[in-house]
């Protein structure tokens, strides 16, 4: 069961539905059936407690229970990507063969995960082929919510869509969320699929834009922070998503967009400018260890601070993490990697790289000795600590700010030698 389920299902209870939860993963229903949630996400564990308690949230490991307790049965299994970017369907197709047989009385089939255009066709087909008598809409309902705030997401919801071809299916739909006070656009099945890839790479393009434009502030020496304070003005534009930094990561952006282009290739309608979009997004990363080489010149055998692991604030999620793919690079050039990072360590550990860097017990320890410190992920903490203090502990005073966390002067203040992402030669 992933962050998705728990998090809708306890949001569904916490406004007053009847919600079973369905894994086949025997181990991972008994620790949430204890109230132990296998995730790290701000405000999830209460309200799951709260549900629970209140006999509105269950979970079970049997399918039939679980499809038999609802009107509307909610797929949300993980969507992974193939090799070549393509998204692996079999989770959902699984799902669909092992709920028809129990479908019994007229139900709404949702889908959840993120899945190409399309997919609701397959998953109507599949259900019928399975149990032809079976009477059933699907409907699709993409799921926006963010790591770190997806409770919020959910209980505040700036919109919420879903796509259906039948009036029937569309009532019950509405009932499910009237509880909600967002603006509600429903559309057809492929629409809605749409809208969710659409989003999401609309998302990554604004970062790919602002970390191209920060490439170009760094060659002209001007602060892609005012830039992109000037242009987030503009109402058309807005601020948001325009953070530049070491690049977007997270289980959903890369292969998120990855999808979208197999997708669009498919369809014969190719999408390049994600392309373009996927190969910025890299050259930040790659930029940034250059700068890193270039003012060490040889990273072997020096001792490198790295704050941050995980792919962003507020999240113990590690998946295709930016601030991760930095240390391995730096310790695969033979960098001594002392990191830190509030909710990653754990994880962290236990990754192949886990072995290979040191894991401290603060930010001020990962600094203790190092050469070079870098911020790799903008954990609000990290800009509290005593950056005298900490300067007067490192060797040398060389400060990267992957993430524009830090106010050049002041660090410049402090005595460090500040490099941050677009903010021109002096800043
Ligand atoms: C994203 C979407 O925001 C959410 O709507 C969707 O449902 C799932 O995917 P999430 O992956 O949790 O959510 O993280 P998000 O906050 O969007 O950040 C994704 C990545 O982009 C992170 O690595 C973050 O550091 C990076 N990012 C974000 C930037 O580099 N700059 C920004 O301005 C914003």
């Amino acid at each position: 069961m992933n962050l998705e389920t728990v998090t809708t299902g306890a949001c569904f209870a916490e406004v007053g539905h009847d919600v079973m939860c369905v894994d086949n993963d025997a181990k991972k229903i008994e620790t949430l059936r204890r109230g132990e949630i296998p995730i790290y996400e701000p405000g999830l564990a209460d309200l799951v407690a709260q549900n629970v308690a209140a006999g509105r949230l269950s979970f079970t490991t049997s399918t039939a229970e679980g499809v038999d307790h609802g009107d509307v049965v909610f797929i949300a299994v993980p969507t992974p990507p193939n090799p070549d970017g393509s998204v692996d369907l079999k989770f959902i197709e699984k799902v669909a063969r092992e709920i028809a047989p129990c479908l019994k009385g007229y139900k709404v089939v949702v889908d959840k995960s993120t899945v190409p255009v399309k997919t609701g066709e397959k998953v109507a087909e599949t259900i019928l082929r399975y149990a032809p008598e079976a009477e059933f809409d699907v409907v699709s309902n993409p799921e926006f919510l963010r790591e770190g705030s997806a409770v919020a997401d959910l209980m505040k919801p700036d919109r919420i869509v879903f796509g259906s071809n039948s009036d029937r299916a569309s009532a019950l739909m509405k009932k499910v969320y009237e509880p909600f006070v967002a603006p509600l656009l429903v559309t057809d099945i492929n629409s809605a699929e749409l809208i969710k890839h659409a989003a999401n790479s609309f998302l990554a393009l604004k970062i790919s834009y602002i970390n191209a434009i920060s490439e170009i502030c760094e060659a002209s020496d001007a602060d892609v922070e005012l830039v992109a304070e000037g242009i987030g003005m503009d109402a058309r534009i807005g601020r948001s998503f325009l953070n530049a930094g070491l690049g977007y990561g997270g289980s959903c952006f890369p292969k998120d967009i990855a999808a979208f282009i197999a997708i669009s290739e498919q369809l014969g309608t190719p999408f390049d400018l994600l392309k373009e979009v996927q190969k910025i997004n890299r050259r930040q990363l790659d930029r940034f260890v250059e700068r890193v080489r270039k003012a060490l010149w040889v990273l072997g055998e020096k001792r490198i601070a790295v704050w941050g692991l995980t792919f962003k604030p507020n999240t113990d999620d590690l998946r295709c993490s930016v601030a991760l793919d930095l240390v391995e690079r730096l310790v695969a050039e033979g960098a001594e990697v002392v990191a830190y990072d509030p909710k990653g360590m754990e994880r962290a550990a236990d990754l192949p790289v886990g072995p290979k860097i040191r894991l401290a017990a603060s930010p001020e320890e990962a600094a203790l000795g190092a050469e070079a410190l870098i911020v790799a992920t903008e954990w609000p903490e990290f800009a509290r600590v005593d950056f005298r203090r900490v300067r007067e502990s490192m060797l040398s005073p060389l400060l990267f700010d992957g993430r524009n966390l830090l106010d050049p002067a002041t660090m410049r203040k402090h005595g460090f030698e500040y490099h941050g992402i677009g903010r021109g030669r002096e800043r």
